[in-house]
């Protein structure tokens, strides 16, 4: 009793992301042919800057994802196709540092948004495995851009 092991709170999209500082910005190509950008809140940023790992508990770091979207409007404006900008957004995917809580994750709870509403737990089956190659900076791929 009192110890039993009981599933952890669900993660809840912060109230604030959509504010917090830009860590970087990636382009994946393939089937998710998407626009990310990677931001964190105080903690997360905190630590990246100070390259202090691993991240302490209560930093989250957000991946926000766009489709990778043909501006004709910029292209008109340049003479040619160049341009690709954010079109609609796809999901959002967080972590959340809590090295008790996740202990079992490497101290990261992970998360996954369609639309604003979370993602049923199956869809995160494979979010802490294929992170595992990034152990050496706690699990983070993303490095900070100057
Ligand atoms: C197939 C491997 C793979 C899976 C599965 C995966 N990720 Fe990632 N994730 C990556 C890679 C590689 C990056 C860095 C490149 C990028 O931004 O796309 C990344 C980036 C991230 C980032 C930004 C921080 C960082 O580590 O760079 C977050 C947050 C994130 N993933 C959360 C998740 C969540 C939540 C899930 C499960 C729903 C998940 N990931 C599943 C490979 C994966």
């Amino acid at each position: 009793m009192g110890e039993k092991q009981a599933a952890p709170p669900a993660i809840e999209l912060p109230a604030h992301y959509r504010d917090w500082k830009l860590i970087s910005v990636a382009h994946e190509a393939g089937k998710l042919n998407d626009l990310r950008a990677i931001l964190g809140n105080d903690q997360a940023v905190d630590a990246f800057r100070r390259k202090n790992l691993p991240f302490p508990d209560g930093a989250i770091i957000a991946r926000l994802a766009w489709t990778y979207t043909p501006s004709e409007e910029n292209n008109k404006a340049f003479g040619q196709e160049q341009s690709f900008v954010a079109g609609a957004p796809t999901n959002i995917q967080l972590m959340v540092k809590d090295s008790k809580r996740y202990a079992s994750t490497g101290g990261w709870g992970f998360a996954q948004f369609t639309n604003g509403r979370p993602d049923p737990p199956e869809a995160l089956k494979n979010c802490y495995s294929c992170h595992l190659p990034a152990k050496e900076r706690d699990y983070v791929f993303t490095r900070y851009a100057p």
